[in-house]
């Protein structure tokens, strides 16, 4: 049974029924790699900023997040590959392979997505080498130069910067780890996988989140719900060259410099 999304309700009660929704959706990205052939204005992945740490997935992470998967008996319904550009992975199809052999060994119902920007020849060729083993192929096709996507929001505005307060920002309810996914990333395990993984990186931490037995514990969910979402600006859409005064510290401490993004201006 799908759970019902309601607008309000007590914090708690709301973090509850977020993991819940998550963990019954059993949804996954894998940002199998940080970087990117592109750099999109306000990227959600933070490939417009430069000096933030980036990384990629091993083919034994991999291997690990299934294994452990199969060992508590939690069957993925939705495996999303993505990045970055997944396809840029030095080992993009070995990883696709495991996954589908995954599938077909533990959990033949399991969706296999692959989205890619889909900008180069070569891009369009490994999608198109895995394109029958899954079940969405999400080709976003961006054209290589363009960088700015008009249905972009700033992932850097922090509600509590504009007047809201952490009641009013819970209410507002995001939908990205239920609508959406969590994230297995170079950072750890992940919330959702929109805007937390980038975060960390950018903050310099990794997720305590270290295994998917992790991620289904609703203590450990909740208490990086409540760092990342705090900070997030996914849930007031600003579609404009907005950055809020946190994250303008931050990136000025940081020495992070957005490659397309005039935030100071
Ligand atoms: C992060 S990209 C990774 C996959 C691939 N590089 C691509 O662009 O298709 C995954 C999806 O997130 C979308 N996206 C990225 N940044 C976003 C933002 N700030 N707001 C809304 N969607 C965003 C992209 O358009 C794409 O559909
Ligand atoms: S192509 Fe995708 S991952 Fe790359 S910069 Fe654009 S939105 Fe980000
Ligand atoms: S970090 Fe942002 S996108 Fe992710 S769950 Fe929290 S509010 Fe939503």
């Amino acid at each position: 049974m799908r759970l019902k999304k309601q607008a309000g309700g007590k914090m708690a009660e709301n973090f509850k029924e977020f993991h819940e929704n998550a963990i019954y959706e059993a949804s996954i990205e894998l940002d199998i790699t940080d970087f990117c052939n592109m750099k999109c204005f306000m990227c959600s992945r933070g490939c417009d900023l430069n000096n933030i740490k980036k990384g990629m997935l091993s083919i034994s992470d991999i291997e690990k997040f299934l294994k452990e998967s199969v060992d508590i008996d939690y069957k993925w319904k939705i495996i999303r590959i993505i990045g970055g550009e997944p396809t840029i992975h030095p080992d993009f199809i070995e990883i696709m392979d495991i996954i589908y052999d995954y599938k077909i060994k533990h959990n033949t119902d399991l969706k296999i997505w692959l989205t890619t920007n889909g900008v180069t020849e070569k891009s369009r060729q490994l999608a198109a080498a895995v394109a029958e083993r899954l079940f969405v192929l999400d080709t976003t096709g961006k054209v290589a130069g363009e960088y700015v996507n008009p249905g972009f929001w700033s992932p850097y505005m922090k509600p509590s910067d504009l007047g809201i307060t952490a009641d009013e920002q819970f209410m507002i309810r995001c939908i990205a780890p239920s609508e959406y996914a969590m994230s297995l990333t170079s950072a750890g395990y992940c919330i959702c996988g929109c805007h937390s993984s980038v975060f960390l990186r950018i903050l310099g931490k990794d997720s305590e989140m270290k295994s998917v037995k992790d991620l289904l514990n609703i203590e450990k969910f909740t208490k990086q719900m409540k760092e990342l979402c705090s900070i997030c600006g996914f849930q007031v859409k600003t579609y404009e060259f907005n950055v809020s005064d946190y994250w303008k510290k931050v990136f000025e401490e940081k020495n992070i410099k957005p490659e397309f993004m005039e935030y100071n201006k």
